[in-house]
Order: C-alpha cells, then structure tokens, then sequence
C-alpha cells in the first residue's frame, strides 16, 4: 500500500482516524450482533419472551433498549461527522493536487483512491447498515394473538427474513399507498426452493452482485416469483458502448460488447445464428438473423395462417396504439409496430440467449416476465395484446384459462387479440379452440393450416366486445 511511504505527520493522521473508524466498528459489530437475532424477528416462535419483551420497555435479560437506542445515535452522529471529514479532506487533496504533486513521492491519486476504496467506502456501508437497524416490534391483535408475517419463519437467512419483514412507515405515519407498512413480496414456491433460494441470496449487501442471473431465472420459472434479490450491484459488461440511435437500432444486429455473455453457450451474436447446432436455444431460432426477421409480417404470407400487419392495423385504423407481445423473440413484432407509431411491450426471458439485452439494444422494451404472475396493466387498457412462438399443445387448459382471462382483463373493449401460430396435436384442438372462444369475442380472421401429419396450426383475429352492465 501506498500509504506507508508518506512523511509522518499524514501517516499519524490516518492512523488516528483508523483508529476512531476501528473503534466504531467494533461497536457496530457488537451491537449488530446482538440485534441481528431479533433484528428481523428470529424469536417469533416464542411467544412468551416476545411479548415480555415487547410488552415493556426494559427487557428482564439485562437489555436496556432505551439506553441501546440512544447508543445507537451516538455512534451513528459519530460515524457521520467522520465521513464528512474524510470526504472533505478528499475533496481538498483534489484541490490542491497540482502544488503539491512534487512535494512528495507517492502518488496523491494513490492516496485519494485509497481513503476512497479502503476508507470511505467500508465506512459508508458501516453507516448504512447502522441506520437500517430497527429495533423490532411486533403487532398484537385484539385478542392476544400475536400476528405472524407470512412465510418468515421459513428461512434463516438474514437477508431473505429482512425482506420478507413489512416495512413500517417512519413515526407510525399513513404511507401514499394508506397503508401503514409496505411488504416486500415472494412467490410462495420460493419455500419449496428454498436451497437454491438461500444460494442466490448468499451475498454481502452493497457488494457486486454474483454473476448468476441465470440462478435467479431458474428460480423465478419455478415459481419462486418475484426473487427477493435487490441489495447487491449488479454486473455490466466492462466494454458496454453506447447504443446506436433509434433510426439504426430497430433493424442493426447489436453491439457484441454491450452484452455479457459469460452465462450463455454463445460468446457474440454471430454464434447465436440458427445454422450453429451449439446456439443454446432452441425457441425462435432464426430470431437473431435480421434477413428472416425482416420478412415478418410484412410480406406476402406463404401459409393462411400469417396474417399482415397491414390488414390487422386496417381493421382498426389509427385505433391501435398500445400493445403487448406475449411470446419468445427480439422484439421484431414491436420494431414493426414502431414503424406504425404503435408502442408495443414485449415479454422476454433470456432462455438460452440474450432476448432482453437484445430487444432492449433495438431501442424497444422487454418486459422480464414469466406465466406465473398477473399481468402488471390496469383493467381495459391495452389496444391490443398479440402471442406467438409461446404457447402451443405444452400448455395446460387450466393454466391456458387463467392466461386467457388476465389477458381478456387487460385488453380495452375493441382491442384486439391476435392469435398467431399457436400449435397443438389435431385431437387437442377442438379444447383449445373452446378455450379461445369462450369470451365471444367478435372473430375477424380466423385459420387452421396442417403443421405435420398429426399436428395444426391456429391463428385467429378476436376483439373484445364492449361489456355494457
Ligand atoms: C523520491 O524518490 C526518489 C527515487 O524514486 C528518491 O531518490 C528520493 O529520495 C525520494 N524522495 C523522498 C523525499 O523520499
Ligand atoms: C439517424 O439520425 C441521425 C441524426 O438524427 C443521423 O445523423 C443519421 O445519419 C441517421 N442514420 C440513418 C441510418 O438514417
Ligand atoms: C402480394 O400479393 C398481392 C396480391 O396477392 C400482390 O399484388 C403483391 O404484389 C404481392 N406482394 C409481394 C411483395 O409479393
Ligand atoms: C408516425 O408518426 C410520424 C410523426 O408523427 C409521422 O410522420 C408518420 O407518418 C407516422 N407513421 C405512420 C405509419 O403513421
């Protein structure tokens, strides 16, 4: 380290305050110690130390909370002004930087960037992690009972139970929701998960995040859906370059380097090209050659079940505006509705390739979303909602039907479903057909073209009839 060439008096200087900043992290470790047990309700279980606890201000195990929590902002005040400190003398070595540069021999950049890394930086993450110390309270319903937060008791690990853990309003005020807490929510299939979930939340808060998106997705497609990861950075690629403009992007194959490869079987986009056996994906395999994907929609359809985006824009002209693509892709459909001044969402998971990165580099918007969840749209909203290369025979008719519905829930009366290329076995498609029915919604195209000898295609053009009650 640089710092141990420096003439005395800095030397002595920093020793010093290395000592205060010691100090007060023992402090702080001791006491985080002490209250991580509690801190998000370790004890809950029992019933009758909580409520002795809880029920009066000093605890009968020798706890003082009153004179802990006045501890508590002492070192908390203390810890402050420190940091001011540092940074103002950082600020100053910055100032003076140029007079000073020949005076001594170590490098005032080394000397910067080390109160900056080794100082600043663990002090601050001290200080953070101090003020987010609540001591913990419990609510007591009418009757005795003491009330439980869903699922908590489940897991053991701190950072998973801290989230889990309603967060109250500050001074017991109405939040702009009207609630009196927020929750942070799981899906409940994370308790089923829950080693693979206690690995993914194995992490040190403020610190870079592990390279393991593709941990996270195989816990969301499970159902442990949304993942209760949000404290640690994420990683970029190192060489991300800006993307190019809008007039280019829709329809240029993407920057490489904005991309970060490391989890997927492809190192560029040239190797996600369909003719390469070892792609990693295998839904939408022509989907990163921008040739074919120009082709869509526009042109003259081989198969009656294609329809043109023309024709099913003319059936509600200059009505369509917004829209959702439900489906596997690069956000193709979404370009060409640009084109048209529709602004579509398009649904990715990044299964075996970058379809996020890749749509999001085209200037459109994916949308990180599985089957499990609700749809995040308000009631009656969208224009139109269209769904290809997604659901086909694999799709269960019950699942099918809570899909339907959350779609028939978003889409505005008059918008439009567009159906397009879904694909079951010849004996199943009497049960589809009525799953798709089923809402009597006004039938604008509708075909069924054969796929292989015991296979169908099915495409169809609803819209949502007015719902007058
Ligand atoms: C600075 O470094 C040079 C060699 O790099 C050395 O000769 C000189 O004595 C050093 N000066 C001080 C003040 O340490
Ligand atoms: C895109 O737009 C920018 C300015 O808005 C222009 O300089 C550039 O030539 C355009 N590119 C193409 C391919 O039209
Ligand atoms: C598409 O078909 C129409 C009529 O069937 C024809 O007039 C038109 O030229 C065709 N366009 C292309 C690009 O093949
Ligand atoms: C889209 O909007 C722009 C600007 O309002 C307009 O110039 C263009 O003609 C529109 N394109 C279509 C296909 O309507």
């Amino acid at each position: 380290m640089g710092y141990l060439c420096f003439p005395k008096y800095r030397l002595r200087r920093i020793m010093g305050w290395l000592q205060i900043i010691l100090g007060g992290l023992v402090i702080i470790v001791s006491i985080s110690s002490l209250f991580r047990f509690y801190s998000a309700g370790f004890f809950f279980q029992n019933d009758d130390m909580c409520r002795q606890f809880y029920g009066s201000k000093v605890v009968d195990e020798g706890i003082d909370v009153v004179s802990l929590t006045s501890r508590f902002e002492e070192v908390l005040n203390k810890m402050e002004s420190l940091q001011d400190k540092l940074e103002s003398t950082v600020q100053q070595m910055e100032k003076n930087k140029e007079e000073e540069l020949h005076k001594t021999n170590i490098s005032r950049l080394e000397y910067k960037k080390f109160l900056e890394d080794e100082v600043i930086r663990p002090l601050y993450d001290a200080h953070i992690a101090l003020r987010q110390i609540r001591l913990p309270k419990i609510e007591e319903i009418k009757n005795g009972m003491l009330k439980e937060d869903p699922l908590i008791n489940n897991f053991v690990v701190e950072e998973i139970r801290k989230y889990i853990t309603p967060k109250e309003n500050r001074v017991g005020k109405i939040n702009i929701y009207g609630t009196e807490k927020v929750y942070n929510t799981i899906g409940h299939a994370c308790v089923v998960m829950k080693k693979e979930l206690e690995e993914y939340m194995d992490y040190d808060v403020g610190s870079y995040c592990k390279d393991d998106w593709h941990l996270g997705q195989k816990l969301l497609i499970n159902g442990c859906d949304p993942l209760p990861r949000r404290r640690c950075l994420t990683r970029a690629s190192r060489l991300y370059l800006r993307p190019y403009p809008i007039n280019e992007s829709l329809w240029r194959m993407p920057e490489g380097r904005n991309v970060r490869w490391s989890n997927y079987q492809c190192r560029n986009f040239e190797c996600l090209s369909s003719k390469n056996p070892r792609r990693g994906y295998s839904k939408c395999t022509g989907c990163f050659e921008m040739e074919k994907e120009k082709l869509k929609w526009i042109t003259n359809a081989t198969l009656p079940i294609d329809f043109l985006m023309k024709d099913v824009l003319g059936i509600k002209q200059g009505e369509i505006r917004i829209g959702l693509d439900f489906g596997v892709g690069t956000g193709t459909f979404a370009a060409r509705m640009r084109e048209q001044n529709v602004t579509i969402v398009s649904t990715a998971l990044n299964l075996g390739a970058p379809f996020s990165e890749m749509i999001a580099l085209r200037g459109l918007i994916p949308l990180y979303v599985t089957l499990n969840q609700r749809l995040p749209f308000f009631d009656n909203t969208m224009d139109l909602i269209h769904t290809t290369g997604f659901m086909d025979g694999w799709i269960d008719l019950m699942l099918l039907d809570f899909i339907l519905f959350d779609w028939d829930r978003v889409l505005r009366p008059g918008g439009l479903l567009w159906i397009d290329r879904f694909f079951c076995k010849r004996k199943d498609l009497d049960d589809y057909m009525y799953m798709f029915l089923q809402f009597r919604y006004k039938k604008h195209k509708w075909a069924i073209a054969p796929k292989s000898t015991d296979e169908v295609f099915l495409s169809a053009l609803l819209e949502k009839p007015p719902r007058t009650l």
